[in-house]
């Protein structure tokens, strides 16, 4: 049994995995600053009990030496996870992502003979990729760079190929493709995911990057208005209103449930196949924005109709789904749950879910803060 390091192990994902840690009888430690936008500096009460709780940024060195104390495997979980609003909040973004995880890095090689960490893993993310890979009858596979705004004005939703062969096919996108991160939160996940690969290869300390895709399921943040589309849809239809669909609903991508993002971490932790390596984690299953509107209706307002508005997102991808097959052959992982459970048991989750007042007016505010920023037209 190991001593374990969970970075953001009050979060979506980091909690999650905590449970699964504690479950094999691992001594595990948490360390998390308690982002007010996410949990109102409140530990919250999923919190696992048998995980030691460390309440601090990683910046404080003094914590992070405590955190870190006795630790062999550290999984680096912490980060804000905002797309939209990394574009306005840059620094931020580049401190708590990037220069937290250089604080990590510096200190466990620095202080070598006090830590002795024999397992990195860190949290990466598609969002990496930009637009996901495409295929042409022609020319064959290729990678494109976002629409171009004039694209987007003319509500042409789908790419075509750029040597004027007509439409092209969404295909899985390997970890081989080209990196073109169109978020100030993308570059730090790029960052991270090279800085932790760079320095553990650098200093014989076994890393893995994890790429997730996009994640749902219990504990997402429902009161933070940056969280996933899942999140937001069944978040609307249980206050009565209807999902707003951008584009034309027909954007794909692979909807991942939270316990398959914790089996490929555990596998992570104890293969060393994949060591130094980037691999893709998600089902291998796209599936459109509209089918995630229409299955959470099903669900939770049976006669509700999506509002597919034709606005669109400045900045969005239109399709990005991962081909798994390295987090198969490296780490053995195999996704378990299929998108209609996955669906259901997030449904359940939402519904017991209660805002206080305080909560509620922090949420609106952050929305209308969000909206005043017109990140979509
Ligand atoms: C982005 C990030 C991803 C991150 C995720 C959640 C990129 C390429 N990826 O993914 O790393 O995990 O955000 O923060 O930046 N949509 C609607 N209505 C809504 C909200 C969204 O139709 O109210 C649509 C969007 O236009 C998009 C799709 O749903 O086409 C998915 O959106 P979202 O859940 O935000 O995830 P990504 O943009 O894929």
């Amino acid at each position: 049994m190991a001593g374990v390091l969970v970075t953001g192990g009050a979060g979506f994902v980091g909690s999650h995995l905590v449970d699964a840690l504690v479950e094999r009888g691992h001594r595990v430690r948490v360390l998390d600053s308690l982002e007010p936008q996410v949990h109102f500096g409140r530990r919250p009460d999923y919190l696992n009990e048998r995980a030691e709780f460390i309440h601090a940024s990683l910046s404080d060195t003094d914590a992070l030496r405590r955190a870190l104390e006795g630790v062999e495997i550290v999984f680096h979980q912490a980060a804000v996870v905002g797309v939209g609003q990394s574009m306005y909040e840059i620094e931020h973004y580049v401190k708590k992502n990037t220069l937290d995880g250089a604080v990590l890095l510096q200190v466990l090689v620095n202080e070598r003979e006090r830590f002795k960490v024999r397992k990195l893993i860190v949290a990466s993310s598609m969002s990496i990729y930009g637009e996901g890979a495409y295929s042409c009858h022609c020319c064959g596979e290729f990678f494109p760079r976002l629409r171009a705004e004039e694209q987007f004005a003319r509500h042409e939703w789908e790419l075509g190929c750029p040597a004027g062969h007509g439409g092209a096919t969404p295909v899985p996108t390997k970890e081989s493709k080209p990196l073109f991160p169109t978020s100030i939160y993308a570059i730090t996940k790029r960052d991270h995911e090279e800085m932790f690969l760079c320095i553990g290869k650098a200093y014989g300390m076994p890393t893995v990057a994890l790429r997730y895709f996009n994640i749902y399921g219990s504990r997402q943040a429902l009161t933070n208005p940056y969280t996933g589309v899942a999140a937001i849809f069944s978040g609307q239809l249980l206050d009565g209103k209807v999902p707003l669909v951008f584009e034309d609903g027909g954007q794909m991508r692979d909807f991942v449930h939270v316990s398959d993002i914790v089996q490929a971490n555990l596998l992570a932790m104890e293969k060393s196949d994949a060591d130094y390596e980037a691999v893709n984690v998600g089902t291998g299953q796209p599936v459109t924005i509209n089918h995630v509107a229409e299955t959470l209706i099903r669900e939770l307002r049976p006669a509700a109709v999506p509002n597919v508005v034709g606005r669109y997102r400045v900045g969005d991808i239109r399709h990005c789904f991962p081909d798994i097959g390295k987090a198969r052959d490296l780490l053995g992982y195999k996704p378990m749950v299929t998108f209609e459970d996955g669906m259901k048991n997030l449904v359940s989750w939402v519904r017991d879910q209660r805002l206080d007042e305080a909560q509620a007016d922090r949420l609106s505010s952050m929305r209308r803060d969000l909206s005043l920023r017109t990140l979509t037209r």
